[in-house]
């Protein structure tokens, strides 16, 4: 067992209207009660102030996160949203990277980075999503995949801002399609990524101190066996964070 604390991520997409938002927000802030487990979610925009406010009249642990923003400052940006308007509604974390915005809004390895930069220098936690697609396990290019991504998007980024960052390993054929890594196969891209992250942090204690999430329909049937791996490090969450006892089941398998 490693000594970094697990943590669960629950990303609802463009998922739930107003009334479902606040009823998960609700359901959330009484069911999840535990410190061993750092549980972020991650609204979509019209919500976040909301779902906030939900956890913080609640006196909740729960996190609440971005799934996206833009990363220049304030200005002339039509329908873009700025860290400085995220920090003012309670956002502590951003995700970037999501194989969603790479691979079906079309973000770039260049714009994934530039955002993880300013993400980390507004003093944000970013969670960057990697992963393969399926044409690229069946060609043995995991882990060169996950390499590359992990190369353009921490370019230049500090041994010190790692602190703030946490790897989410997303293998794209996983996601939203009941198919899950198996245990092994998730835990060998794991260790691969950790270490890839000695090699891009020689000398210091990156690869022992990133916490890796696993996502690809984890669900509370599958959770236990994927975090009882020593290289996975806790659950970035779709579906199954959109139900308040499927979500709370895997963060109790997390503890
Ligand atoms: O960001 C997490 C998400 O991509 C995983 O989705 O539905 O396979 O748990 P899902």
């Amino acid at each position: 067992m490693s000594d970094r604390k697990p943590t669960i991520g629950g990303n609802w997409k463009m998922n739930l209207h107003t009334g479902d938002a606040k009823a998960l927000a609700v359901g959330l802030a009484e069911a999840v009660k535990t410190d061993a487990v750092d549980v972020t979610v991650f609204p979509a925009f019209p919500y976040l102030a909301m779902v906030a406010g939900v956890f913080c009249d609640a006196g909740s642990q729960i996190k609440v996160g971005a799934q996206d923003f833009y990363h220049q400052a304030n200005g002339a940006y039509t329908g873009e949203v700025s860290l400085s308007m995220l920090k003012d509604v309670g956002v502590a974390t951003v995700l970037v990277g999501h194989s969603e915005r790479r691979h079906v809004i079309g973000e770039t390895d260049v714009l994934i980075n530039e955002k993880v930069l300013a993400a980390l220098e507004a003093g944000f936690e970013v969670v960057l999503a990697i992963g393969e697609k399926l044409e690229q396990r069946e060609a043995g290019q995991t882990d060169f995949i996950n390499y590359a991504q992990m190369c353009y998007g921490l370019a230049g980024v500090s041994a010190e801002q790692m602190s703030k960052v946490t790897i989410a390993y997303e293998p794209v054929w996983a996601i939203g399609t009941g198919k899950t890594a198996s245990p092994e196969d998730a835990q060998a891209a794991h260790a691969a990524i950790r270490g890839c992250l000695s090699g891009i942090y020689p000398g210091t204690d990156v690869y022992a101190t990133t916490r890796i999430q696993y996502g690809g329909s984890m669900k509370p049937a599958n959770a236990g066996e994927l975090l009882a791996q020593p290289d996975i490090d806790g659950g970035l969450i779709g579906g199954a964070s959109l139900k308040v006892e499927d979500f709370n089941g895997i963060i109790t398998a997390a503890q």
